[in-house]
């Protein structure tokens, strides 16, 4: 059985130093390749054989939103307020944290300012990376997977995710103050997860794990600002969200039932390897880089925030119940469950899954039918 050193590169879970030595290496790169190594599939059956995919398929041709004209981009934006809402939202240091001896013993309230407003900066960055990726992947999931009414769905979230690499990338630009480069553990994974040959690592990677992920953050942050423009934009995009999710779900359940026990032990490493990659990345290394602080010395306030075990946890409220959908938390005497629990995510088990919550979701078709009996 493969031990968490050759899964992850490390056999303490949270050894902060070994996560922190992983990072990017080449900050200014304009351009990033990575080889994808699956093949491109024709299929000659045109005929749709699952219901499911194509009422997500009808969903999503009427759910389409435009960037541009639906959302209030005159909104004035004042970034401080808000990475000062933020941190009074988010205030988890205990009030007898001792900062003696490191860089924040000194600091004035400027700085923890600053503090926020870069990680604002770091989080839009890197949904936007996430996005890309998304649209990435999703392109090639048209090329890979062999059902005609996969294809037709996938199509339809390939223009969904380029609408949200353009509004978080405008929002970045034009209301907040500057991006960051991919972390170097979301980087990993992303490039793991496209050159992949087997077109439903894909899926699990991107569909399951990633966009998962960022349903969770972006309800959390939806739920907590009160600047509307983020917080139309979040409830739109994750609209999409919850039918992308839905769509792994519905097709790997399909998918998993033919496989056996070796190449499904290989899907359960593959989801606990992207759980931990994207854990890591939480530490926001980058911004301490920014602030011109040695990762390292901010793990003292890393360490006093109490509410970040309970925060990051809650990152993963998606994804449990859609991998015991999947059949993976259970399968080969419960492998993935063990590694869940040391995570200490196990708890989300039993939440909604995205296969059947995405109607529910869809905040696009909610405002038309309001602005319909309205007018
Ligand atoms: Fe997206
Ligand atoms: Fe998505």
């Amino acid at each position: 059985m493969a031990s968490n050193e050759e899964l992850i590169g490390r056999e303490d879970l949270d050894d902060l130093e070994a996560i922190l030595s992983v990072s990017n290496t080449d900050v200014d790169e304009i351009q990033h390749n990575v080889r994808a190594h699956s093949d491109a599939i024709f299929t000659w059956d045109y005929e749709s054989t699952r219901p499911a995919l194509d009422k997500l398929y009808e969903k999503a041709k009427t759910s389409q939103w435009n960037g541009t004209t639906d959302l209030p981009w005159d909104t004035e934006v004042d970034q401080a307020a808000l990475a000062l809402e933020s941190m009074v939202s988010q205030s988890r240091i205990s009030d007898d944290a001792d900062f003696g001896g490191t860089p924040f013993e000194s600091w004035t309230e400027d700085q923890w300012v600053q503090l926020g407003i870069e990680s604002q900066n770091w989080t839009l960055s890197q949904f936007m990376h996430g996005e890309q990726a998304a649209l990435i992947c999703t392109a090639q999931i048209v090329e890979t997977v062999p059902w005609i009414d996969a294809k037709h769905y996938a199509a339809t979230q390939v223009m969904d995710e380029a609408r949200h690499v353009e509004v978080f990338s405008r929002y970045l630009d034009e209301k907040l103050s500057g991006h960051y480069p991919i972390n170097a553990h979301l980087g990993l994974l992303l490039d793991d997860i496209i050159s992949d040959d087997r077109w439903d690592m894909t899926y699990l990677g991107m569909q399951i794990m990633v966009e998962g992920l960022a349903l969770a953050a972006f309800g959390f942050i939806h739920q907590m600002t009160s600047e509307p423009l983020l917080k139309k934009m979040l409830r739109y995009v994750m609209s999409d969200e919850a039918r992308h999710v839905a769509f792994g779900v519905l097709s790997l359940k399909e998918y998993y039932q033919q496989l056996g026990a070796p190449e499904i032990r290989e899907r359960q490493e593959f989801a606990y390897e992207a759980a931990v990659r994207m854990r890591d990345r939480f530490l926001q290394q980058e911004v301490w880089e920014r602030m011109g602080i040695d990762p390292k010395e901010a793990m003292a306030l890393i360490l006093a925030d109490e509410g970040r075990p309970l925060f990051q946890q809650m990152l993963f409220s998606k994804i449990v119940p859609n991998i015991k959908k999947l059949g993976l938390l259970d399968a080969g005497d419960g492998w993935l469950r063990r590694r869940f629990e040391e995570l200490e995510v196990i708890q989300f088990e039993d939440w909604a899954d995205t296969g059947e919550e995405y109607t529910a979701l869809d905040e696009v078709a909610k405002d038309r039918e309001a602005a319909t009996v309205a007018s």
